[in-house]
């Protein structure tokens, strides 16, 4: 069934804002989406009435703060269809979720020669981590090329996959193109030549159903914050006899068996790898956030992107002078990276803000595909389920105003 988005816009107090003497068209949602009421009570609720630490105290307050912590793992994890909740490891974000792959399994698992497979799309948190590594172990990272539809160039893939090749790495959904990768494929290829397979699923996690097991990924990732949670909880879902093999990230309290001075063993998987009081409001809301999404329905939300995506890309090839990136079809979320030719990307957006639009403009922490695109930076709206054709209509309204004032200075 369709979803509302006008009555569910009445869950985000923050939609009702004017910006600039005009009502807010909220589009930069890859960035960071906006919270429903019902997560920021959980986070209100939980500080007014069961804040303590976690794990620790013999208390009421600190079992009644563990449990509802556990049960926000639980709800994660049956988000993503993870087989155990212990398996969900809760981080501040996808950022710091793929440091923790990167550092506990790299380190670990890579030497010298071993390759790591990402893509030119990826955004610098799949990318950077790599470099550590590689740094510190003599791994070799490839990429593979982007076709001119925008989709991953599968034959390069296969060229590049070999006995060396330790790990593929590979965005979910790209937060630039909006493409959505062939996952399942990717990690079906990757374990035939012995890797494993991650996916961030930064930008998929909010707006597509996830089943890790269905991916048949190692490793997915995710940031509560573009999902309608709090910032500050993020998640790592990994396989948990890789998890458990592999040395803890930070150490400290909570992520311990035994202490000496001289030698420490560690506690099982989640605590591990969750040295230190977590972030445990941020936690329990995304798991309220998680609950808002499964009451909406994942499906329904993709299908919401997507016909926004569809109608706003109709609308903005008719217009003269704009560059629009990334492929058309089933596999496209909602995201439009843009340009309209001759004006500074963070002029366009300057210029949409003063009639209320937000979007992102620069590299969108993706260097290396801004140079394979030949650009410097680009434009870029995202969409979420509250935002509606109205919305859309206007947008194309006032791109189309943007690049008639620059046209006069050109
Ligand atoms: N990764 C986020 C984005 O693409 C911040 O905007």
């Amino acid at each position: 069934m369709p979803l509302d988005s006008l009555r569910l816009r009445q869950d985000f107090p923050i939609l009702a804002r004017q910006i600039n003497g005009k009502p807010l068209i909220y589009f930069d949602n890859a960035a960071s989406s906006q919270k429903p009421k019902q997560v920021v009570e959980t986070m209100l609720h939980y500080y007014y009435h069961s804040h303590a630490n976690v794990h620790r105290g013999a208390h009421t307050l600190s079992v009644e703060a563990t449990d509802l912590y556990e049960a926000a793992r639980g709800k994660l994890a049956r988000f993503i269809n993870a087989p155990e909740a212990e398996s969900v490891i809760f981080t501040r974000n996808t950022t710091e979720a793929m440091n923790l792959i990167a550092y506990s399994w790299g380190m670990e698992n890579l030497k010298a020669g071993d390759e790591i497979i990402i893509d030119y799309a990826e955004h610098h948190a799949n990318i950077v981590p790599w470099h550590f590594v590689a740094a510190k172990t003599g791994a070799v990272i490839k990429a593979i090329k982007l076709g001119r539809d925008f989709r991953l160039d599968m034959t390069d893939f296969e060229a590049l996959l070999s006995k060396r090749t330790r790990v593929v790495s590979v965005a979910h959904m790209s937060n630039v193109l909006g493409v959505i990768h062939p996952i399942k494929s990717l990690a079906q290829k990757a374990h035939d030549a012995g890797a494993i397979m991650i996916a961030d699923g930064a930008q998929a996690a909010p707006h597509v159903k996830v089943d890790v097991q269905d991916l048949g990924v190692d490793f997915y990732t995710l940031s509560g914050h573009k999902m309608c949670g709090p910032t500050g909880a993020g998640a790592l879902w990994g396989k948990a006899e890789l998890l458990r093999g592999m040395p803890p990230f930070l150490g400290g309290g909570e992520m311990i068996r035994k202490v000496a001075i001289d030698t420490s063993s560690y506690a099982d998987i989640p605590n591990r790898f969750e040295a230190g009081t977590p972030n445990i409001a941020e936690a329990i809301a995304l798991g309220a956030a998680a609950d808002y999404l499964e009451s909406i329905g994942m499906d329904a939300i993709f299908e919401h992107d997507q016909e926004l995506t569809r109608y706003a890309l109709e609308r903005l090839k008719t217009l003269e002078g704009l560059e629009l990136y990334g492929p058309e079809g089933d596999d496209r979320g909602g995201i439009i990276p843009f340009n309209i030719k001759g004006v500074h990307p963070h002029d366009v957006a300057t210029a949409l803000d003063q009639e209320g639009i937000a979007i992102r403009a620069g590299h969108h922490c993706a260097q290396p595909l801004m140079k394979h695109l030949g650009v410097q930076s680009t434009a870029r709206a995202s969409f979420y389920f509250y935002n509606s054709f109205a919305e859309v209509d206007k947008f194309v309204e006032v791109v189309a105003k943007t690049r008639d004032f620059f046209a006069q200075f050109a």
